[in-house]
């Protein structure tokens, strides 16, 4: 494949920075007509962000599992599409070409409908990261049918709200998941979501652990049985299905400020267009180069630069089925030496429990594959950057540190790997299509530069979120209608001399731990599950390893007994309705929660304690009980 829109100068990139800005449709239109579509869109591009009503390329048809595996057979069939690593070293990788993927998409597609799935019908996936997580997601994609991944590390009763919120006819699952030493029982979770559900007619179970499950008759088949079925009628060619540029794609679930996570969904062609062109731009990709993505397809990341981007551009991904540190922390770097792999994209949080391991599991490892180094999820210190930029990149590998988010598809802010000057803790400049501004909180765009303020994009690209599942009332008003016109990223960020953006972090109750986004509200709501439970204030504060931790301030009613077993008892309560990912680092039981007179907790006060800044409180006047922040100081962990 070559790649025509492939930028290669920062001269290329002003220019075609500035032209994506002055005529976005004239822009788009020769990129776009690189994919294959079964009929040509009418319009390029209509919008409003007061609705918000964004469309791409309306009137076009096409199914996106033809551009990311058909288009690819007659020159590249025999190209890895995927190369899987298990989480046991000693367990034999494996390889999908490009047609082998399309063998095992076509069958499990075939598979899906006969089971009785169709276009439109949601089909959440709750599996572990081998291939056929990726084979279940393109296989839902090849029929029309949206797919809603959800992260393995989820509990049963985030799954039943997810489930619920979707209104999921359908369920793909494996018996279990190996995470490092862990075998994580997904079948028996994905029992216990279902208790009271009502609409999820069939699941499907893969194998993978062999742990003992229990299948229930009518509901429950298992993935082998229905692909031996299909063997037996010889694999029938499935057509993809013709779909609409603007039909949904997916519905992936994420947290913001409210205590109910919100299905972001993404549409066909501008996410197709979106994820490929930022993958071929930011890391500059080249033809049988070795992608190692170590993001869960459960996340995002894994959606965009695991799957649908590198398949897109005919690109070898690598997928991970284990953690970096399991069986020790040089997992990375054998996998990058056994694979040859050119491009690793990971987590500042991954970087900095690597770094704490030291450098005795690098040492000795052949990494001299390694051409671009990526970043993403959270900032990235620039403690950790060096590290990543002498350790791996052996001070010869140019760093992406990608800012983006689920919202948005794919990257937004980044340097172009060789092309555009990196700079260590800054995303750097915007890529061509995103027009971002900073915002004062009395809504006036702060212009120049030495500035800080929010951070906001001021007109649609193709990746942009086009709704929230079932409720677009909620899309309006989390994204466009903090700033007129303007799609609100809930993310503060400064802008440098140079036009440079620094992204500092979220602005509103969102937490990033592990590169995880956390409303705190939903912990909050976890916690107030717990019968001895009375009131409960949840906030960030800084973490070596994680970036952030989770702080938690509990009204507790004592006549329950020991307060560290009822801290335990906490701890598991969070774990059991959202997952062991929101667990409180710190649990403090307090007399009572500040709260100004309109009963506002004041959270900026819990943060400054919590992050023990606590010489500076500012103003305390408005509290009805100025007494209760000393009492809270004295009981600071
Ligand atoms: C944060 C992950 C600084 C940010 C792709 C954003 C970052 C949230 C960066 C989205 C970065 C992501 N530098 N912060 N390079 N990348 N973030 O939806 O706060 O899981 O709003 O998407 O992560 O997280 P999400």
């Amino acid at each position: 494949m070559s790649y025509p829109y492939q930028i290669k100068t920062l001269e290329d990139y002003k220019k075609d920075y500035n032209k994506s800005i002055s005529d976005p449709e004239s822009f788009w239109t020769p990129i776009a007509e690189t994919f294959t579509w079964r009929k040509k869109w009418d319009k390029v591009l209509d919008w409003n962000f007061k609705d918000p009503k964004i469309s791409w390329f309306s009137g076009g048809k096409l199914n996106i599992t033809e551009n990311c595996i058909d288009r690819h057979l007659e020159k590249n069939s025999n190209t890895p599409a995927i190369i899987w690593e298990s989480n046991d070293p000693e367990e034999h990788h494996r390889v999908l070409t490009y047609k082998e993927l399309h063998f095992k998409v076509v069958q499990f597609a075939n598979v899906l409908r006969n089971n009785g799935a169709k276009k439109g019908d949601r089909i959440c996936i709750y599996m572990g990261m081998i291939p056929e997580l990726a084979i279940a997601t393109l296989a839902c994609a090849r029929i029309g049918a949206i797919h809603s991944v959800i992260f393995g590390g989820f509990s049963a009763q985030a799954i039943a709200d997810r489930l619920d919120d979707a209104k999921a006819e359908f369920i793909i699952t494996c018996d279990g998941a190996f995470r490092g030493t862990k075998d994580i029982p997904l079948k028996s979770v994905i029992d216990d979501a279902l208790v009271g559900n009502h609409t999820v007619k069939k699941v499907i179970v893969c194998t993978r652990t062999r742990t003992p499950v229990s299948m229930i008759k009518g509901r429950d088949v298992w993935w082998e049985d229905e692909i031996k079925k299909v063997e037996t009628h010889g694999n029938p060619d499935l057509p993809a299905e013709e779909m609409d540029a603007e039909d949904m794609l997916f519905i992936l679930y994420t947290s913001g400020s409210t205590g109910k996570p919100k299905g972001v969904v993404h549409t066909t062609a501008g996410y197709m267009i979106w994820t490929n062109y930022t993958f071929v731009n930011v890391f500059q990709y080249q033809p049988g180069q070795v992608h190692f993505c170590t993001a869960d397809i459960g996340w995002i990341t894994g959606h965009s630069y695991i799957i649908y981007g590198p398949l897109s551009a005919g690109a070898t991904a690598l997928m991970f089925e284990g953690l970096p540190t399991s069986p020790d922390a040089g997992r990375f770097w054998d996998i990058v030496e056994k694979y040859k792999v050119n491009i690793l994209y990971t987590a500042p949080t991954a970087i900095r429990s690597l770094m704490a391991y030291g450098n005795d599991y690098i040492n000795g490892k052949d990494l001299s594959s390694l051409k671009v180094l990526g970043s993403v999820g959270e900032p990235i210190n620039e403690e950790a950057w060096n590290w990543y930029n002498v350790n791996i990149g052996k001070e010869k590998c140019p760093i992406v540190d990608t800012w983006w988010q689920t919202e948005t598809g794919g990257v937004m802010i980044s340097n172009l790997a060789n092309v555009t000057p990196a700079k260590p803790s800054f995303a750097t400049l915007p890529l061509p299509g995103i027009l971002p501004c900073l915002m004062d909180e009395n809504g006036s765009e702060i212009e120049g530069n030495n500035v800080n303020g929010n951070l906001c994009i001021k007109m649609p690209w193709p990746g942009i979120i086009r709704t929230t599942y079932g409720d677009h009332e909620r899309c309006k008003q989390t994204y466009f209608s903090a700033y007129e016109n303007k799609y609100f990223t809930g993310d503060g960020c400064m802008r440098d001399s140079e036009g440079n953006y620094r992204i500092t972090g979220r602005v509103d109750d969102v937490l990033n731990v592990s590169g995880h986004r956390i409303g705190t509200a939903e912990v909050e709501n976890a916690i107030n599950m717990h019968a001895g439970v009375i009131e409960s204030a949840v906030v960030g504060y800084p973490h070596d390893i994680k970036g952030q931790a989770i702080y938690a301030y509990v009204i507790y009613d004592g006549s329950h007994g020991d307060s560290n077993l009822s801290k335990q008892d906490i701890i598991q309560t969070v774990s059991r309705i959202i997952g062991p990912i929101a667990k409180p680092d710190k649990i403090q039981f307090v007399p009572g929660l500040p709260k100004t007179r309109s009963g506002k907790i004041m959270r900026r006060i819990l943060r400054k304690i919590a992050e023990g800044d606590v010489t500076n409180l500012g103003d305390t006047s408005t509290l009805i009980d100025p007494a209760l922040i000393e009492l809270i100081l004295e009981g600071k962990l």
